[in-house]
């Protein structure tokens, strides 16, 4: 279930309360049915999957940008996952490692000594992440594309008013300079015919059996798309992982002796022992 903000999480649950665990709602904007049951989403994901078409409220869509492989089936949907794996495989991602190491390195001190809200780290620390293995490295119109990108999270589970001072209309906002910083960077790429390393590199330089380039805007709205994907999912499960390493002392111990031992050390150079 959605909690999107103080409004919907508590109309969601006066709702919950009110109806039990299948109520409808327009809470986003467009007839929705919440469930919140495993039964009724074993039914919606399993044995009547047929019946559903994966589909986002029309809001998510306009957010996050309409060519984005989530809104997608058929063809272009397949072209794009697999340009998204194989720029994920591990034999894409191990040269980015230093990098990593890097990222991580410079969080380090600000954790030392001192109580932290977890969550908030994993999420600063897989932003940066995520931005490197999308953009393929550091580059000046980062930092803005940081400060858009947050304007955009603020606004994306809020309520799809398009009114003056709403966290949607700001998000909307922040969206367009996006989609503008990024087809600047797309440009600069084409024009010296590096396409650059990162997800980004690999969309500019994909051509379809009958050698088309993918548009500007189908490049930017995925890019902007695997940002959000990748983002919030692995900091929560990062954050989990710390959560039940802290718990399980044992497990921790194992952990820290693979880590450490000399044969695999060289596959988690991430760690200083
Ligand atoms: C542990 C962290 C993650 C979790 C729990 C997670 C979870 C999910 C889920 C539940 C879906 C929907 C699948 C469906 O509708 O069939 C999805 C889709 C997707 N995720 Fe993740 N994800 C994670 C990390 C990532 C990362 C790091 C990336 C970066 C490449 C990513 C990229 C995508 C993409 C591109 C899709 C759309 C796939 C499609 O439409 O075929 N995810 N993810």
């Amino acid at each position: 279930m959605l909690y999107c903000n103080l409004f919907s999480y508590l109309h969601t649950n006066f709702t919950y309360c009110r109806y039990g665990d299948i109520f409808k709602s327009h809470i986003l904007g467009c007839p929705c049915v919440m469930i919140s049951s495993p039964e009724a989403a074993k039914t919606v994901l399993v044995s009547r999957a047929h019946l559903f078409k994966p589909t986002y409220p029309p809001s998510k869509e306009m957010m996050i940008g309409p060519e984005a492989i989530f809104f997608h089936q058929g063809d272009y949907h397949s072209r794009l996952k697999k340009l998204v794996q194989a720029s994920f495989l591990p034999s894409a991602i191990r040269g980015s490692v230093t990098e990593i190491e890097q990222i991580v390195l410079k969080f380090l001190p600000n954790w030392k000594n001192k109580t932290i809200n977890t969550l908030e780290e994993m999420k600063k620390f897989s932003f940066d992440v995520a931005m490197l293995s999308s953009l393929g490295g550091w580059d000046l119109e980062m930092e803005g594309i940081k400060h858009l990108y947050h304007c955009l999270e603020k606004g994306y589970n809020s309520m799809p008013l398009n009114l003056p001072g709403t966290p949607f209309r700001k998000a909307m906002k922040a969206r367009k300079l996006l989609n503008e910083t990024l087809r600047r960077m797309i440009e600069k790429r084409r024009e010296s015919n590096k396409k650059g390393g990162g997800l980004l590199g690999v969309l500019i330089g994909s051509k379809d059996q009958k050698l088309n380039h993918l548009s500007d805007s189908q490049v930017a709205d995925n890019i902007i798309g695997v940002i959000f994907a990748a983002h919030d999912t692995t900091a929560s499960v990062l954050t989990w992982i710390l959560k039940y390493l802290h718990d399980n002392k044992e497990l921790l111990a194992e952990v820290t002796v693979i880590l450490f031992s000399e044969e695999d050390w060289l596959w988690f150079p991430l760690i200083s022992p």
